[in-house]
């Protein structure tokens, strides 16, 4: 009985301590995790008023280019020169997956307000020419190959073209 007594202060004694660290780790702000990025409610719903045509898409691919492709990389995999020196790990637009759970009005208010490292284009785009981004954007994702796969070269440059063989395939008797 006594023994037990011991071994239950002992216990309430630790996990005191316990919980006092645990509680000067969350209390210190600096450390803590950076504010969750919100996005009102009325923007991440509205609508996009630009319909993806292929002009809207090309006009978007056109901005992304000389806008986001130094960060985003040229094709989106987020390989960009700027983000390399800026160290910046950024998520594949090629993969269906990144701006699945996007609405389209989620993404017009990353690209005009900006995130993070992502400065925002509000002051410089048009809203046309920002749905057109948002639209181009969506086309590289349904463009992209199946996801996490290795990437491959296209065919090597060796492989000869099929019509190498005389024309005449009947062996000659
Ligand atoms: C200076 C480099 C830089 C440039 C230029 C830039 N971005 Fe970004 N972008 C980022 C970074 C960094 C993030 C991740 C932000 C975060 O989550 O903190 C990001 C995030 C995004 C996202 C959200 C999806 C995700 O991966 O989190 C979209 C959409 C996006 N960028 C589109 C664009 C478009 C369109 C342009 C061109 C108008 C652009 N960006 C230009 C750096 C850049």
């Amino acid at each position: 009985m006594w023994r037990t007594c011991v071994a239950l202060v002992a216990f309430a004694f630790i996990s005191c301590i316990m919980s006092a660290q645990e509680q000067s780790k969350t209390k210190n702000p600096q450390q803590a995790a950076p504010a969750e990025y919100k996005i009102p409610e009325g923007d991440a719903k509205k609508p996009n008023p630009v319909k993806s045509t292929p002009a809207s898409i090309a006009d978007g691919k056109h901005l992304y280019d000389s806008q986001c492709a130094m960060c985003h990389g040229a094709d989106g995999d987020g390989k960009g020169d700027l983000a390399a020196d800026m160290k910046l790990k950024l998520r594949d637009l090629r993969d269906p997956e990144t701006l699945k759970d996007s609405t389209d009005g989620e993404l017009f208010y990353i690209l005009s307000k900006g995130k993070g490292d992502m400065p925002g284009e509000e002051d410089r785009l048009s809203e046309t020419q920002r749905w057109n981004l948002v639209n181009y954007m969506r086309s590289l994702a349904s463009k992209a190959p199946p996801a996490k796969t290795p990437e491959t070269k296209a065919a090597p440059a060796d492989s000869k073209p099929k019509d190498d063989k005389p024309k005449d395939s009947k062996p000659p008797r």
